[in-house]
């Protein structure tokens, strides 16, 4: 007995001489990682030897929200797939909006509706780019992936025969499973669902099976947001084409995908890619649906009101051409704007290298909670990005995460709106962290110590 106390006092000891010393190194890799980047910004050697830091502290300086202080203790934000914190150029962005733009775009000939109609397209054209479409007005603003996914739901199968089918994956977000059931229980149509593995991963070998004559629409998202998995969606449509042929419609939801990933929708060879703008650092209320300009063209309109018409009359109605079309009513101009000035903030810093660095937070996350005794890791050997779901052996994810708030760590626990997979896992839910590219390993040191004291208090 008496051995067994030393030896644990021991450990616990030989625990917290090793914590002290791992961020010892980390406050000393900080140190040099500024010293080097502040040597290559000013002898150029940056460009010579084409690496480029990225200067977190700088990046954070950028992120106001990211200075607060939660519970009395300062702020870990690890719930990125939910949403991003904002950085101040986005922020100003709206707010000069609204003090020197603000106009309704399309319908004036006055200066400010020009200016703000400028604005608006301007900002579809960067979308464009970033996304590698081919041409704007490929690009349709909604105001998020939902409502992107109800519009393909709904537009897609009025021309869809009773019977055919659409395939979804198990590891959906519930934006990409319920609005296919409700145009499926409109229109007479069949859901088929590809299966995931116990790692989280499609079960690829499986789309034989399920791809058919009767498949017309398929629809899978690029990044689970339960369990941070990234579907390899071009080896899905590449199947879908071999299999089914080009007139099968294939969507992706991109809500977690082009946070972590480069979209170039060519080379994907998707029909369609959604987006919420608030999980990219840009504004709620605002998102994107790039779909090919062949098949906007053939589409009928999603919702009717202004913008979306070319004449009406009561005697019947002609539609715009696509963007337009699909965007009835007053849009989110100032949230557009902002939109905009998230894609030029990202742009600067680079996409290769946030990329780069939340690969090295998920791999620095998933490596201390695997380590963690009496948590499990969910999609564990699956290639991941953005988010990693655990559980804790004997606690519910809702108590660790109310504990976690008090020591100002913010995760989110539940069913992820994605209930299917938590079905298949036989859990009610996971906790579920979440990384941004402002995200530094010494939050996730600090949130796996807050874990670990929250073990204790609740074995
Ligand atoms: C994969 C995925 N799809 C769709 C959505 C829905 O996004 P929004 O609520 O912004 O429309 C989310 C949101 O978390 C998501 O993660």
């Amino acid at each position: 007995m008496l051995r067994r106390l030393a030896k644990g006092f021991i450990t616990e000891i030989a625990k917290k001489i090793y914590r002290k010393t791992i961020f010892r190194l980390f406050s000393d890799f900080e140190k040099i990682r500024r010293v080097c980047l502040f040597v290559s910004l000013q002898s150029g050697w940056k460009n010579c030897i084409k690496v480029k830091f990225m200067d977190i502290s700088a990046i954070r300086e950028d992120f106001p929200l990211l200075k607060e202080k939660v519970n009395g203790k300062p702020l870990i934000y690890l719930d990125n797939a939910a949403t991003t914190q904002k950085p101040d150029k986005v922020i100003a962005a709206i707010d000069y909006y609204y003090r020197h733009q603000n106009a309704n775009v399309h319908r004036g000939v006055h200066t400010l509706s020009q200016t703000a109609t400028d604005l608006f397209e301007t900002v579809r054209g960067k979308v464009c780019k970033f996304m590698n479409a081919r041409e704007s007005c490929e690009i349709v603003f909604t105001r998020g992936a939902t409502e992107g996914l109800n519009l393909l739901a709904e537009t897609l199968t009025q021309s869809i025969k009773t019977g055919d089918e659409i395939l979804i994956s198990e590891s959906e977000h519930h934006s990409n499973i319920v609005p296919w059931q409700l145009a499926a229980q409109k229109r007479g149509l069949v859901i088929k669902v590809l299966p995931i593995d116990d790692e989280g991963m499609l079960r690829y070998d499986m789309l034989d099976e399920l791809l058919g004559e009767k498949t017309k629409i398929v629809s899978v998202a690029h990044v689970s947001n339960s369990l941070g998995v990234v579907n390899d969606v071009k080896a899905v449509f590449s199947k879908v084409r071999n299999k089914c042929g080009k007139e099968v419609r294939t969507i992706v939801d991109g809500a977690q995908g082009i946070v972590h990933r480069k979209v170039d929708v060519q080379d994907m060879d998707c029909d369609f890619y959604c987006f919420s703008a608030h999980k990219l650092y840009a504004p709620m209320g605002i998102g994107v649906v790039c779909g090919k300009q062949e098949l906007w063209e053939n589409m009928p309109p999603y919702q009717g009101g202004g913008e979306m018409i070319k004449d009406v009359d009561f005697s019947g109605t002609t539609f715009n051409v696509p963007p337009y079309r699909f965007e009835a009513g007053t849009p989110a101009v100032a949230d557009v704007a902002g939109l905009g000035a998230a894609l030029d903030y990202l742009e600067t810093i680079g996409l290769d290298d946030i990329f780069a660095h939340e690969n090295v937070i998920m791999e620095y996350a998933q490596e201390r909670l695997s380590n963690t005794k009496g948590v499990k890791v969910y999609a564990a050997k699956a290639p991941k990005a953005g988010s990693l779901s655990f559980n804790v052996e004997g606690l519910h994810p809702f108590d660790v995460g109310t504990l976690l708030d008090q020591m100002g760590v913010a995760i989110r626990t539940g069913h992820h709106c994605a209930q299917p997979v938590m079905k298949h896992f036989d859990i009610p839910g996971t906790a579920r962290a979440s990384f941004a590219l402002y995200t530094t390993k010494e939050e996730i040191y600090t949130f796996v110590n807050a874990l670990e004291r929250v073990i204790k208090m609740l074995a």
